[in-house]
């Protein structure tokens, strides 16, 4: 269908919110960022002309696009004070408790831009959000490995940027390698937003009540770190070196379907999908360019492909429509590049803070918008009295 279509989902529909940004269709496998296929984008795009797009509504013509990445570009860098925040951690912290920790301190050194009843200063906090997220994650990781932090180049692209500052040193040039920066660049376009999941949702709860926008993506962050949803990536690569080598894919894919078994296939399902993830397409296509490139193979990535392949042959996954979700590839390609697996979901939350920022804009800029307040079905005992301490 072409112009505005209304998405009639032919029952009474529990949405949370009415929103313009992203449309899935689960049964058929579409995802689509205002209108344009998430396939085309990935293949197209860049990571900031899909943050234009999100943020704006629109792709950007080329003046606009330049002025866009000048604008992001200028907000790379972080308070000089926010430094100090990672020397209060241990070095092994996580880089998502890490994460969660600076982003919500972000509120108190930039005062400027929290006043959320002004357009003005919520677009520079969204600029800031998404100019500051590399710069916060780069420095996450040398922070674990020891090394001393890199201010951003910007000279670079966006992604170039990161990169650079993630496995750059000081004693010598960093040079980008372009297919890496494309592959990656890619990575965070289909992790850029994915209407109302869950951390999205949490987002815009806790926008609903007004809070500042660093808090509210903080919230974002520490909702996506749990295994159930952006922690998947980190767990489907521990998964496949759990498994090993193929013919230990069998035993998984028993444990998988044992109800007596908490185990689940990692990568595997989703909320909404019950056909192919179309993120997941592309990604396996970007492991084959990557390790093309980098001239890599990774006896893992053969464990994934037989191990989709025997998942989508067995009755249990075709009856519940279990496909590979955007997860289950992604760590695959972070590791060959040379993240640990701990930095997958810190990278996830990298690129969903666009996502995030325009679903709270798109929320908070609506004049109707109240504060959300779910309800429940109480299933708690029915009034009584109370009895004295002596008495029960
Ligand atoms: C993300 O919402 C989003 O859009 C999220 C996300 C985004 O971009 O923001 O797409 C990112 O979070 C992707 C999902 C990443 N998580 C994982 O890969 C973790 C492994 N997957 C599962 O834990 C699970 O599939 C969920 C959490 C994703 C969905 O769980 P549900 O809601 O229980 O799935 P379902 O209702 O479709 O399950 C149907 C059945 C259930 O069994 P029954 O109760 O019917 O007997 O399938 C089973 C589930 O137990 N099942 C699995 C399974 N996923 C579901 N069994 C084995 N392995 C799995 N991976």
């Amino acid at each position: 269908q072409t112009g505005t279509f209304t998405y009639d989902p032919g029952f009474t529909s529990t949405a949370s919110c009415e929103s313009g940004l992203t449309y899935i269709d689960g049964d058929e496998g579409v995802l689509l960022h205002r209108g344009y296929p998430i396939g085309q984008l990935a293949e197209q795009s860049s990571f900031m002309e899909v943050a234009y797009l999100l943020l704006n509504g629109e792709l950007p013509g080329k003046d606009e696009l330049d002025k866009f990445n000048n604008t992001i570009t200028r907000h790379t860098m972080l308070h000089e004070q926010l430094a100090t925040f990672y020397r209060g951690f241990r070095r092994d912290a996580h880089p998502m408790a890490v994460m969660c920790g600076v982003v919500g301190a972000l509120s108190a050194f930039y005062h400027d831009s929290t006043d959320i009843t002004d357009p003005k200063q919520r677009m520079i906090a969204s600029h800031r959000l998404i100019a500051k997220m590399p710069t916060i994650a780069a420095m996450a990781y040398k922070y674990s490995v020891g090394q001393p932090f890199l201010y951003p180049d910007n000279s670079l692209s966006y992604t170039g940027n990161f990169l650079r500052m993630t496995f750059g040193v000081p004693a010598e040039e960093y040079v980008v390698n372009p297919v890496v920066e494309k592959a990656l660049d890619r990575i965070f376009i289909l992790h850029a937003d994915h209407e109302q999941n869950a951390s999205t949702s949490t987002v815009r709860l806790a926008g609903s009540s007004g809070a500042n926008p660093f808090a509210c993506i903080a919230a974002g962050i520490a909702c996506l770190w749990g295994p159930a949803h952006g922690g998947a990536n980190e767990a489907a690569l521990n998964m496949l070196h759990e498994i090993g080598r193929p013919e230990r894919i069998p035993e998984f894919i028993a444990r998988a379907k044992d109800k007596n078994d908490p185990f689940r296939l990692m990568g595997f399902g989703h909320r909404v999908y019950k056909n192919y993830d179309p993120r997941a397409t592309v990604m396996q296509k970007t492991v084959r360019e990557v390790f093309k490139e980098l001239n890599v193979s990774d006896p893992v990535f053969e464990v994934a492909l037989q191990l989709e392949e025997m998942a989508l042959k067995d009755d249990y996954f075709v009856e519940k429509k279990l496909f590979p979700n955007v997860d289950f590839y992604s760590g695959v390609i972070l590791s060959a590049i040379g993240f640990p697996t701990t930095m997958f979901t810190a990278l996830f939350a990298l690129a969903r803070t666009v996502g995030w920022v325009a679903q709270w804009n798109e929320m908070i800029s609506d004049p109707e918008q109240k504060i959300g307040r779910p309800r429940q079905l109480y299933t708690g005992p029915v009034q009584r009295d109370y009895v004295p301490v002596d008495k029960r």
